[in-house]
């Protein structure tokens, strides 16, 4: 039984193979796709809020021929009091084959993994600030296709790292690539503890003659109230201009997981212009997520 929980437990190879099982999948007949996870059931439980994930899983699923059942756990008996561990452990013994799971907590997919034993593959979709390794794969996915090596690549990740999972799998996810060279910037208070990439004291030491420029929302969700920057002038201190664009590499690309915040993180003359990856990351989400199932589940 594989799961998929962690983007550190996985290397280079793999993460390669998982690159090059994307592009069969792509390119494979759609009759013969349908076929690779016929009989096969994904549940879905989305305890927080998703546009893309989940409809990105969705869809990877069902064009593999898979059973999706999205739990609605608004409806759900956890609401009655029932916990989590009984609400999978019901579920899988509906006879389910992954859980892709979604959950404020750090951890969650991985104590999912203990309670189930080895009965159901399991999938995080994101565990509080911990971990998005889905998002990781499609982001190295990205940076591969765009800029094919890894090992001279100078990397910017800009805001709320503090409270990203995004930002910390993929620091883990490009370090397993090779790549070394990650910079970050953002307000003092949402950079983290500790970190293995480097933290930087502006925004032009990160993004001069970057490759890749990584922005992230702001997670109002997980900060309190006084911790929350005001929102007009956030975009003059760290957010991705114009100008500040400028600053990379003439070909680097600029990527954001979504949602964005225009003018708050990215001004829109960015997150529309010619270098940004955003809605291909969007289309990539579709085809990593495509190979993870086929490769936990095939
Ligand atoms: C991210 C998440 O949920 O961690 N979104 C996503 O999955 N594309 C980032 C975010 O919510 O800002």
């Amino acid at each position: 039984m594989k799961h998929f929980i962690d983007i550190n437990h996985y290397d280079r190879s793999t993460l390669s193979s998982l690159f090059t099982l994307t592009d069969t999948l792509r390119d494979m007949k759609p009759k013969k796709r349908m076929k690779q996870l016929r009989h096969k059931t994904i549940m879905q439980l989305f305890f927080e809020n998703s546009t893309r994930t989940r409809v990105s899983f969705e869809l990877a699923a069902r064009r593999l021929g898979a059973h999706l059942v999205n739990i609605d756990i608004a409806r759900s008996s956890t609401q009655k009091g029932e916990s989590l561990r009984d609400t999978l452990e019901t579920l899988a013994a509906m006879g389910c084959d992954a859980f892709v799971i979604r959950h404020a907590n750090n951890g969650t997919a991985e104590l999912a993994r203990k309670w189930l034993g080895n009965k159901v593959s399991i999938i995080n979709a994101g565990d509080g600030n911990h971990q998005h390794p889905t998002q990781a794969l499609l982001d190295l996915y990205t940076i591969h296709l765009h800029k094919g090596g890894w090992k001279n690549l100078k990397i910017g990740i800009f805001g709320d790292i503090k409270h990203s999972r995004v930002a910390a799998s993929l620091i883990d996810g490009l370090r397993i690539m090779g790549c070394h060279d990650i910079n970050l910037y953002g307000p003092r208070h949402l950079m983290p503890e500790s970190t293995p990439a480097l933290m930087v004291n502006s925004f032009a030491n990160a993004a001069r003659d970057a490759d890749v420029l990584v922005m992230l929302r702001i997670q109002k969700e997980r900060m309190a109230d006084t911790e929350i920057p005001n929102p007009e002038q956030y975009l003059e201190y760290y957010g991705l201009t114009p100008e500040r664009l400028k600053l990379a590499k003439p070909d680097a690309i600029v990527m954001h997981p979504g949602p964005i915040n225009r003018e708050v993180e990215i001004a829109s003359e960015v997150a529309d212009g010619p270098q940004s990856v955003i809605l291909e990351q969007v289309t990539n989400g579709v085809l990593t997520r495509q190979a993870i199932l086929h490769h936990l589940l095939a």
